[in-house]
């Protein structure tokens, strides 16, 4: 997998230093993740799992080690290059949507295109259109969240990770906040994207039954990974 894969780590390492104390919440982690591959992190409160999360979506830069996405090693990107990179290769869906609430479904999907000033109106509107068509909301594209279940909200929240077509998303707690019926909509969306559109998935979760969507689990302690419960690669229907 490794010249294929998608994402490589490293020896990749995160520390912070406050005042004398400094945390690691990362230590010499080393991960490969495969192109359209589905990964499943789980691991206690504090173990580090936001912290790869936001250091594989370039929110976060590496304190050691090596980190490559897509073949471009993070760690070398200015502050600005990263931001733009993230824009275009990584959506990112969060446990409580972050969807902005004076907006509708659409106007909150078309924001990541805003940043792009190559795209037309027109552009916008066709790929936003596309975008909550795949999450199955056409027809609410007018609504604000407030008149958005839960999952609906988290649809949109998948549409506005999508709509600028990355080849990554990094999803913390998709599911945190759901009830089993639409969590279990949501992870199988997620297993569509994976595997009919070719998108690499790291989802962090603590349900091990949200977990078993994945291609494959992997569990984080203390900044390090300890077992991997490999599951055979199950390219369908989430399982029952
Ligand atoms: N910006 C920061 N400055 C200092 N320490 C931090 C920072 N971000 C995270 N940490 C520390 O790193 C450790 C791991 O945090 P992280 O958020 O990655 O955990 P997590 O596995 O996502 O936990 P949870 O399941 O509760 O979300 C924690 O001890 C946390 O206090
Ligand atoms: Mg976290």
């Amino acid at each position: 997998m490794t010249e294929a894969a998608h994402i490589r780590c490293r020896k990749l390492t995160k520390s912070y230093q406050k005042g004398r104390v400094t945390v690691t919440p990362l230590e010499d982690l080393d991960l490969d993740v495969g192109r359209g591959e589905f990964l499943a992190l789980m691991g206690p409160s504090g173990s580090g799992k936001t912290t790869l999360l936001n250091l594989i979506a370039g929110i976060d830069q590496p304190s050691g080690g090596e980190l490559h996405v897509g073949g471009l090693d993070l760690a070398k990107l200015s502050r600005g290059q990263l931001t733009a990179w993230r824009a275009r290769h990584c959506g990112y869906i969060f446990q409580l949507y972050h969807l902005v609430p004076i907006l509708s479904a659409f106007e909150n999907v078309e924001l990541p295109l805003l940043l792009d000033r190559s795209l037309s109106r027109a552009q916008r509107r066709e790929r936003v259109g596309a975008a909550l068509d795949l999450v199955g909301l056409s027809d609410r594209a007018e609504h604000r969240p407030a008149e958005l279940s839960g999952g609906q909200e988290q649809r949109v929240a998948i549409a506005r990770a999508i709509v600028a077509d990355p080849g990554l998303l990094v999803a913390d707690e998709p599911t945190g906040d759901l009830d089993r019926e639409a969590g279990d909509q949501i992870l199988e969306l997620l297993r569509e994207l994976s595997s009919r559109h070719d998108k690499t998935i790291v989802m962090v979760t603590h349900d091990s039954r949200a977990a078993a969507a994945a291609d494959r689990i992997l569990h984080l302690e203390k900044g390090r990974l300890v077992e991997s419960g490999t599951l055979e690669s199950r390219k369908g229907a989430i399982r029952p």
